[in-house]
């Protein structure tokens, strides 16, 4: 017997685990649902809030400092006050806060020797959930990283190794990709690169628009193919986000992606979709597997909902040794939490056209739809796939909608923007918790706000 696990598995630590357990069941019962914050802890709140903005050099977008407790999709913010969080960190926190059976699952990965795994030091953690991942992927390789940034320049630099010296890359307008110099060229937000140099040849191709279907997809193609002339052979990979996420859960149809990946890929381009925020929420566990895109991706990252990030690839482009390395992958915490969250999904009945992924964006859409039929000017959508929700209030203009979100958040429900022309407003709820009367009471907090 290792000693670890007799020290893992010590009646002592058993109970103690018991405890935490009982504790944790005792205390979650004081969440009734969404309240204020409390009068005496307002302006020692205030306080905090500045003097954090003092020292990150800049104000958070809400005025959100968590306690470090809640339950489900309910969370406790050191102001007293409870708020329903369907935006969980932008996405994070899928299983809800204080999920009992993560807490039991990953207190154990906090008394491990380790904090955080990485390049010499992988425990079995690691190895654990890079077999699950090329399982429930069907690739051959899994490269874990801390960072979806992180996970997307691997992702870049094995598509460039595999296809040198081609140095190009195709993304679509609206893209999102991550902050890293190289990213920044991909994201499209001009404003997210002011000042910083150029370091990657980047086209941004027009994204399907669901009011012309035919007439955009022919114009992606005929764009492509354009480009691809004008600069032959110099194309070595696209990037795409087949949700767009900062984009406004904008959606292509199946057919779009389809036509757009055989032309690139009858070009040799390497096809890498970027599956940060998507992963985990459409109604198959992968939005490439949504798409029915098996077979005709090369790479794929995933990030946000899984604690760690991670490179997904195939053996014909496998990188040569020296490519991808780090210091860091994720702490131990992290990767058991990333373990638990795939197999919980992937084992309890969430996806498919019955799952549970579908009926939250079932029951959000009838929500929606019934609110715009009382209010036509006032709301539209909803956007997105699965457990990606998005709407537009009013016109979409980005102050107004920045306003709604904060009156959201005062009355009691955390969302983000996302998109520009329009500026929409984004849910990621957490789907492991969320109750249909979260859901139901997050949607009249909505409809009291407009
Ligand atoms: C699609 C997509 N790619 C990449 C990233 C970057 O991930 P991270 O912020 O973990 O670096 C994000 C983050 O929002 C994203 O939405």
């Amino acid at each position: 017997m290792l000693k670890s696990d007799a020290f893992f598995k010590d009646p002592d630590i058993l109970k103690a685990q018991e405890l935490i357990q009982a504790a944790l069941h005792r205390h979650q019962k004081a969440f009734k649902g969404p309240k204020p914050a409390d009068e005496a802890l307002k302006v020692p709140y205030e306080k905090l809030l500045d003097e954090f903005k003092s020292l990150r050099g800049g104000a958070l977008w809400y005025p959100y400092l968590g306690s470090g407790f809640g339950k489900g999709a309910l969370v406790e913010l050191l102001d007293g006050s409870v708020k329903y969080d369907f935006i969980g960190g932008i996405g994070v926190h899928y299983f809800g806060h204080s999920n009992p059976h993560v807490i039991d699952h990953t207190v154990l990965g906090a008394l491990s020797d380790t904090v955080m795994e990485g390049h010499l030091q992988q425990n079995k953690d690691a190895f654990e959930l890079s077999k699950l991942l090329t399982t429930v992927s069907g690739f051959d390789h899994s490269f874990l990283s801390s960072s979806g940034a992180m996970a997307n320049e691997n992702a870049l630099k094995i598509a460039f190794q595999s296809r040198a010296p081609k140095k190009r890359v195709f993304a679509f307008e609206k893209a999102f990709s991550g902050r890293t110099l190289a990213l920044a060229q991909i994201t499209d937000k001009p404003a997210y690169r002011v000042g910083l140099p150029e370091t990657l040849l980047v086209d941004h191709l027009p994204f399907f628009d669901p009011s012309d279907p035919d007439g955009s997809t022919q114009k992606t193609l005929n764009r492509i193919e354009a480009l691809l002339k004008r600069h032959p052979n110099d194309y070595a990979v696209a990037m795409i986000e087949l949700i767009q996420g900062e984009g406004g859960f904008r959606v292509a149809e199946k057919a779009f992606w389809h036509r757009v990946i055989d032309l690139m890929r009858a070009h040799d381009i390497a096809i890498f979709i970027d599956e940060v925020q998507s992963f985990g929420r459409t109604p198959k566990l992968f939005a490439f597997q949504h798409f029915g895109l098996e077979g005709k991706v090369d790479i794929v990252s995933i990030g946000k909902l899984t604690q760690i990030c991670a490179t997904l690839f195939t053996k014909e482009i496998a990188p040569k040794p020296g490519l991808l390395s780090q210091t860091f992958t994720a702490s131990v915490t992290a990767i058991r939490a990333a373990t638990w969250v795939i197999k919980e999904l992937t084992e309890k009945g969430f996806y498919g056209d019955t799952g549970r992924i579908q009926a939250i964006h079932n029951r959000f859409k009838s929500h929606f739809e019934r609110l715009q039929k009382n209010h036509p000017d006032k709301i539209s959508g909803p956007w997105g796939i699965g457990v990606m929700v998005a709407f537009t209030y009013k016109s979409g203009d980005a102050a107004e909608t920045t306003a709604f979100a904060r009156k959201l958040f005062d009355h009691g429900l955390i969302t983000f923007i996302n998109g520009s022309d329009p500026t929409r407003i984004r849910m990621l709820p957490p789907a492991l918790v969320v109750s249909d009367q979260d859901i139901d009471h997050a949607m009249e907090i909505i409809a009291t706000c407009m």
